[in-house]
């Protein structure tokens, strides 16, 4: 395809999208839908109202979190990935409550956090040595292993498979709530199933006010993106989600090769099953990280990549387009990692359209991790230059 035509089929695409985000349709049946949703949207929110207490990490606040978890509620808290929304591991009707808040399907399962190393033992029966070495190298951090559960590991919290994914956090004021609410913590991600994941309290609370008993207010987490999740239940080990903690680290760590799910970087089904590259984390196959805006990741040279961006904001401002760039600088990894979902949810608050975002040029390690969720988030509506 020429230059002049790829371009003109982008614009089209850009122009449809707009088109499908707003239909053009007369101004009062427009009110009138829109009133019929505020009316909606207020009644349900009056149905899931509750008192969410906004708390600091103290040590008196967060014995009170504990206390709540305890009791079958339900409290988000921060960790060095994410902000996590998180409920009694053992306890299946305080988890059925994380599922009901976050409008998460229940056949993707939590990831359940413990305070200290050996706690895994409560979960699983088996450690191959390989599985200590890990702990010993990665834990607490951004590790997550899945493994074979014992029978007492309730299905909801793992979404009715025969294994369960466990982290220990490396994060104060995670470990001390686990620790006194004395029980693992089922958490995922404290946003709203689908949307960005949230890495400082006020994305929490944008999200979850009003459905969750309590909030712990940390500052914003370190690592930006949620924990590697590796499959330990095979011969080899298998990265089912890319994070900071890369296949390079864990190879070294073990002297062993080890594989990533295929479908990692690829489109997976629309959350129907049956697809023969269905991933191994359930969670993968759900829309994910969705901006409200719409979003294209522009991929290439760099600087061809820059003066696309350009020109495609140009064009769609001139069009009546608010739009927001997201361009890391190049080979800030780390960086990028950390700024991405808050990036996200920034350009969302500030009411954008349509978001263009630079791709970054890594093919594995943390930047690949980035790419993960700048794909999702996008949709995989991606324009090569
Ligand atoms: O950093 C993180 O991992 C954050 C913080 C809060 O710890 N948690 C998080 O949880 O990201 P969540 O639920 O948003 O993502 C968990 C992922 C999902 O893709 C899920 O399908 C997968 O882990 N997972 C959980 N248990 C699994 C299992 N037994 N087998 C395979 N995948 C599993
Ligand atoms: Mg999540």
């Amino acid at each position: 395809m020429g230059q002049k035509q790829r371009r003109s089929l982008i614009q089209t695409k850009i122009r449809n999208q707009k088109t499908n985000k707003k239909p053009t349709k007369p101004k009062n049946k427009q009110k009138n839908r829109q009133n019929k949703k505020t009316e909606q949207k207020r009644r349900e929110s009056k149905r899931n109202h509750m008192k969410t207490q906004i708390l600091e990490s103290t040590s008196e606040n967060i014995k009170k979190a504990a206390e709540i978890i305890k009791k079958g509620g339900l409290v988000a808290f921060p960790t060095e990935t994410v902000y996590g929304l998180g409920a009694d591991a053992m306890d299946p009707e305080a988890v059925k409550k994380i599922y009901e808040a976050k409008g998460r399907p229940s056949d993707n399962p939590t990831i359940v956090h413990i305070g200290r190393a050996s706690d895994i033992g409560q979960l699983t029966r088996m450690l191959s040595p390989g599985i200590v070495n890990l702990i010993e190298n990665f834990w607490p951090g951004p590790l997550t292993l899945v493994v074979n559960k014992k029978p007492k590991v309730p299905d909801v919290t793992t979404g009715g498979l025969g294994t369960v994914a466990v982290r220990m956090p490396d994060h104060p004021v995670a470990l001390e709530l686990i620790r006194n609410a004395g029980c693992p913590i089922a958490a995922p991600s404290a946003n709203i199933s689908g949307k960005p994941s949230p890495t400082t309290a006020e994305h929490v609370i944008d999200d979850l006010d009003g459905k969750v008993d309590a909030i712990l207010v940390g500052g914003m987490c370190r690592v930006g993106i949620e924990s590697t999740v590796l499959d330990m239940t095979e011969e080899k080990p298998v990265i089912l989600r890319p994070g900071i903690i890369t296949a390079d680290d864990i190879e070294a760590a073990l002297n062993k090769d080890v594989s990533i799910d295929k479908v990692v970087l690829q489109k997976t089904s629309d959350g129907q099953g049956n697809e023969e590259n269905a991933p191994k984390a359930p969670g993968m196959k759900y829309k994910h990280y969705a901006p409200d805006a719409q979003m294209l990741v522009v991929e290439g040279q760099r600087e061809k990549v820059k003066s696309e961006i350009n020109r495609l904001k140009d064009l769609n401002e001139k069009m009546g387009n608010k739009v927001g760039v997201m361009l890391f600088e190049e080979k800030a990894f780390i960086e990028a990692a950390h700024d991405f979902f808050a990036e996200l949810r920034e350009l969302d608050r500030q009411g954008v359209d349509i978001i263009l975002a630079g791709a970054l040029s890594a093919t594995d390690g943390v930047g690949f991790a980035v790419m993960n969720r700048m794909m999702k988030s996008a949709g995989y509506n991606i324009v090569k230059v």
